[in-house]
């Protein structure tokens, strides 16, 4: 079993069963498994085509198997992909608003990882605080996996980099640039650059860098991840660019955020100084207008509905790796 040298954000954890395969991180999957995830998401997207969404995959890997879903934010793909995926896998998805939880009234997480161990097979959580999920995950005797937390986003940076390689790119060796903020997406491109070995060119104003803990870590697995200042400097001949939204969920109270965050909208010229092949990938929702023009989204580089698309096939190789049956 994989164990990755940054013990601080393993995901495996000790459960009666044995050893529980947790994805609260890319790192929990290592290299390898990070790699096993993307052939298995592009090899079920493939082996599906023309199905029906609903319709499962001939195997069906994971028939009668029970996924929890708790959301402490909103959410339209993740929760769209992981449903889907799941009836997909032959499985069955349970949504669980954590306002209409007892979760939401002061019932302890460790208290609701247990009682999940006994009625799912496996729980993703959306949530605030990381340390939130590292929670579930230490008393939830079943796979924990992060849907999106302040700090990272790993279940997106799966379909973002299949998307990618779907457009015949290669991981390895790639210029990323991100533009606006740095944010828990942007954590998790990072730290799939350390894991890979692509290079990110993250052009963020001053006071909105990345998590340092991200990038020393990516750095020290031998990625470079450059920090600029300047739009036009991290944009310049990049193979893919990424943006996010400005004001990420829970930080609506930022004030002064906007007028520094002008400079890296996602625009025609910005664009322009990219390769000419470059692809532009947006995780969504977007804010049009804001972080990104409408002639970039709705542009000849973006692959942005593939990307969003590409959440199902992702979302189903991670829960064949939180499952053992992969990696
Ligand atoms: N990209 C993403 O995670 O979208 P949702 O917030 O709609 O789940
Ligand atoms: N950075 C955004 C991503 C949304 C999918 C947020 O955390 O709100």
């Amino acid at each position: 079993m994989y164990r990755e040298a940054f013990g601080r954000r393993a995901g495996l954890s000790s459960s009666a069963s044995g050893v529980t395969r947790h994805f609260l991180n890319l790192s929990d999957a290592g290299s390898d498994g990070l790699k096993a995830i993307l052939a298995e998401a592009l090899k079920r997207k493939e082996a599906r085509k023309n199905f029906p969404r609903g319709k499962s995959d001939i195997d069906r890997p994971l028939d009668g198997h029970m996924l929890a879903m708790i959301f402490e934010k909103n959410s339209t793909r993740t929760r769209a992909s992981f449903e889907t995926g799941m009836a997909q896998l032959g499985g069955t998805a349970m949504f669980m608003p954590a306002g209409q939880m007892q979760l939401g009234r002061g019932e302890t997480i460790a208290d609701t990882a247990r009682v999940l161990s006994r009625m799912a097979d496996a729980i993703m959580i959306r949530t605030d605080d990381h340390a939130k999920i590292e929670e579930m995950a230490r008393f939830s005797e079943v796979p924990v996996i992060n849907g999106l937390t302040d700090d990272s986003h790993p279940c997106q940076i799966v379909a973002d980099l299949m998307t990618i390689m779907e457009r015949g790119k290669s991981l390895t060796g790639m210029e990323l640039a991100w533009l606006g903020d740095g944010n828990n997406v942007l954590s998790s491109i990072i730290e799939a650059a350390g894991l890979l070995g692509f290079n990110v060119r993250a052009g963020c104003p001053q006071g909105y860098e990345p998590d340092s803990t991200f990038v020393e870590e990516a750095r020290a697995r031998g990625a470079r991840i450059e920090l600029l200042e300047n739009a036009k400097a991290a944009a310049s001949g990049a193979d893919i660019i990424v943006t996010d939204t400005w004001v990420s969920m829970g930080q609506e109270h930022v004030h002064n955020k906007m007028a520094a965050m002008a400079p890296f909208q996602v625009n025609d010229r910005l664009m322009a100084e990219a390769k000419s092949d470059a692809l532009f990938l947006h995780c969504l929702p977007a804010h049009r207008g804001e972080e990104a023009t409408d002639s970039v989204l709705d542009g000849p580089q973006s692959v942005i509905w593939d990307e969003a698309e590409n959440r199902i096939h992702a979302q189903k190789a991670i829960l064949m790796w939180v499952n053992g049956l992969i990696g």
